[in-house]
């Protein structure tokens, strides 16, 4: 009857379908990770991230709405239908291009090492062995530190990386590896932490969907496409990184 008809409506529906039916996108992200994705005073997620989906809805004609997730679940979140997409500063990699696609590249980054100020010995990522690094679970930064970087004593991984920022000033680790525009952001408020040596990796990063989601990733390429066009990606560039 009406409902077998309203089931296997829903069934072959796309994701693209359903959220232009709802008028909305769902969005996992941890916000908590400025300039990018965070809460601010009143309590709202602002950031990068946020303004620059709000344009990509807008272009689509929908809402936006994030949901804050925590970074080292928002994959297996993505691909148990939690939200509609993921977009968290999140780098393309050739191991999670296994488990979902990315978009075309928004935004470049690197991972840098930040020490205490005073800190004369660390310098480059080799000056890392024997000392104790923080970091944030599951990211890029987890991942050069647990298997790329020799000799680390111990690699101490939080599920935010303000956590591994405390960890630096508490004197419980030596130093901190993540990408560069949030580690710089973190020291404009924080002057007793600074950025050592270049940074030591060529990141990018991309809007995640999941892997049956072709015509959404489409869509949302072809709003990035015109939003770089139009000025709108410079625009909302400059307010963030000036
Ligand atoms: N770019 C790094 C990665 O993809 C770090 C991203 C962390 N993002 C966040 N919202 N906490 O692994």
């Amino acid at each position: 009857g009406e409902q077998e008809k309203a089931n296997t409506k829903e069934e072959t529906m796309t994701t693209f379908d359903k959220i232009k039916e709802k008028g909305k996108i769902v969005i996992g992200s941890d916000a908590s990770y400025k300039p990018f994705e965070y809460h601010n005073a009143e309590g709202e997620i602002v950031g990068f991230d946020v303004d620059f989906l709000n344009a990509i809805g807008k272009e689509l004609g929908i809402e936006v709405e994030f949901v804050d997730t925590a970074f080292d679940g928002i994959i297996p979140g993505l691909n148990a239908n939690k939200y509609d997409i993921a977009v968290s500063a999140m780098t393309i990699t050739e191991k999670r291009e296994k488990a979902v696609d990315f978009t075309e590249p928004y935004f470049n980054a690197g991972q840098v090492i930040a020490v205490m100020e005073g800190t004369n010995d660390i310098k480059t990522t080799k000056d890392l062995k024997g000392k104790v690094v923080a970091v944030q679970l599951g990211t890029t930064g987890d991942l050069k530190a647990t298997k790329d970087i020799e000799g680390i004593k111990e690699v101490k991984r939080y599920e935010k990386i303000t956590q591994a920022f405390i960890e630096l000033k508490n004197g419980r680790a030596d130093a901190v590896v993540n990408d560069l525009p949030v580690t710089a952001a973190y020291i404009m408020e924080n002057s007793d932490v600074k950025m050592v040596g270049k940074p030591f990796t060529e990141e990018q990063y991309g809007i995640a969907t999941r892997e049956e989601d072709n015509e959404l990733e489409k869509a949302l390429n072809d709003a990035i496409a015109k939003l770089k066009e139009n000025g709108t990606y410079d625009e909302i560039h400059n307010k963030w990184f000036k």
